[in-house]
């Protein structure tokens, strides 16, 4: 098939990138950069020795967009390319919804207009907000507690009304926490400055270039009091994308679906699976609650199993040996 992914230079972009290409799909990348580095895209060419295009472009700009899609006349398009820092979102609210919403119409316009029919959309499980029950299945009430989680959900509500227009599909997919990295080593997450999430913090703590990793909270009405997410792998991620852009191309409508691996991990287990990755102490102390910060939260993950026949197969284990890998060999990410 022919797929134009945006953000395909990103963190789970490019391992999708990989996947889609080991799958002999043909690719076309859009992306900025605003977050990532073109050097990505260098290592998956060099680890599936197969090429694509790469349009650098941004996915608001409808008449570069529609240009990019007219040539290449993808037949599905897999759309990542977004802001993703919560707490930015809460500063910058009007720039997350220009990316998020207004990237996502430009884009749906320029897909009517070449009669592209699919898409899968990079949602996140930040759209349910408080826990009602757990595990979360795809019914659980929605109520993001922030700019960009509200975000993702007016995109969900355009998505549906988009695929009810007859003959189209949208797959939106609600990851819950993506972590890890290709086996290779070679293509991993990059964060720019300080990293919001775990366990870019905890790798770069491991690797030398931060002194200590701060729990926030050992408080919660947890196992141990620290906070429980459900991590699920890169790769598992990339490859429920290939199977969701098959799905799309068999589908009418709009599909919701959870993906995750259906455990939770509380942030010490994370710690104790990296110490043992790493064969080295991770130091960490205990600090105030993370303002906004949910105590426990995992996938009901049985949707994605019976639809697309997909399921998670790496573990904790997996997540934090890719991880180190990634971060001992690029210490620095893609700067060096
Ligand atoms: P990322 O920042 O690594 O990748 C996003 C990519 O999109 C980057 O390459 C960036 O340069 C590009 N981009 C951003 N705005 C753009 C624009 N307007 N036009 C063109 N390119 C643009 O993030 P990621 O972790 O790979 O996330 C990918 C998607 O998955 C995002 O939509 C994110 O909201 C969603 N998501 C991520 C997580 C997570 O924890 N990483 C969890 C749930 C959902
Ligand atoms: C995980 C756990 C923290 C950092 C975020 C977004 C969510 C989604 C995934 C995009 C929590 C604790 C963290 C640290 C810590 N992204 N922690 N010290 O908050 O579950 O989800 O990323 O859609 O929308 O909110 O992930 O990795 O930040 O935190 O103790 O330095 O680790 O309190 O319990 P989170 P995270």
């Amino acid at each position: 098939m022919r797929i134009l992914i945006t953000g395909g230079a990103g963190y789970i972009g490019s391992h999708t990138l990989l996947d889609l290409l080991s799958a002999d799909h043909e690719a076309l990348v859009v992306d900025n950069f605003s977050n990532s580095s073109p050097k990505a895209l260098d290592r998956v060419r060099e680890l599936t020795n197969r090429n694509f295009d790469v349009a650098e472009g941004d996915v608001r700009d409808l008449s570069s967009i529609s240009a990019r899609i007219e040539a290449f006349k993808p037949e599905a398009v897999i759309h990542f390319a977004g802001l993703k820092s919560v707490g930015e979102s809460t500063e910058i609210p009007l720039h997350y919804y220009d990316h998020n919403v207004n990237g996502t119409l430009a884009l749906l316009r320029a897909m009517d207009a070449v009669g592209c029919r699919n898409i899968v959309f990079s949602s996140s499980a930040t759209v349910y907000g408080d826990p009602e029950y757990l595990p979360y299945d795809e019914h659980h009430r929605l109520a993001p507690a922030n700019p960009y989680g509200r975000s993702k959900l007016f995109v969900e509500e355009i998505l549906k009304d988009w695929a009810a227009t007859g003959g189209k599909s949208a797959v939106i997919l609600r990851y819950f926490n993506p972590v890890g990295a290709h086996v290779s080593g070679r293509i991993g997450e990059d964060p720019w400055g300080v990293p919001n999430n775990l366990v870019p913090f905890v790798s770069q703590v491991a690797v030398g270039r931060r002194e200590k990793l701060h729990v926030f909270g050992n408080d919660y009405d947890t196992r141990d009091g620290t906070g429980v997410r459900d991590y699920i792998h890169v790769c598992d991620l990339a490859s429920a994308h290939v199977a969701a852009v098959s799905f799309a191309a068999n589908h009418n409508g709009a599909e919701v679906i959870n993906v995750g691996t259906g455990i939770g991990a509380s942030v010490l287990e994370v710690v104790k699976a990296f110490e043992t990755a790493a064969g080295k102490p991770v130091p960490y102390g205990i600090a105030p609650r993370r303002a906004g910060d949910i105590a426990e939260y995992y996938a009901d993950a049985s949707k994605a199993k019976r639809l697309l026949g997909w399921s998670a197969k790496y573990t904790l284990a997996d997540m934090c040996s890719s991880a180190w890998k990634w971060q001992s060999m690029n210490p620095n990410g893609y700067e060096d």
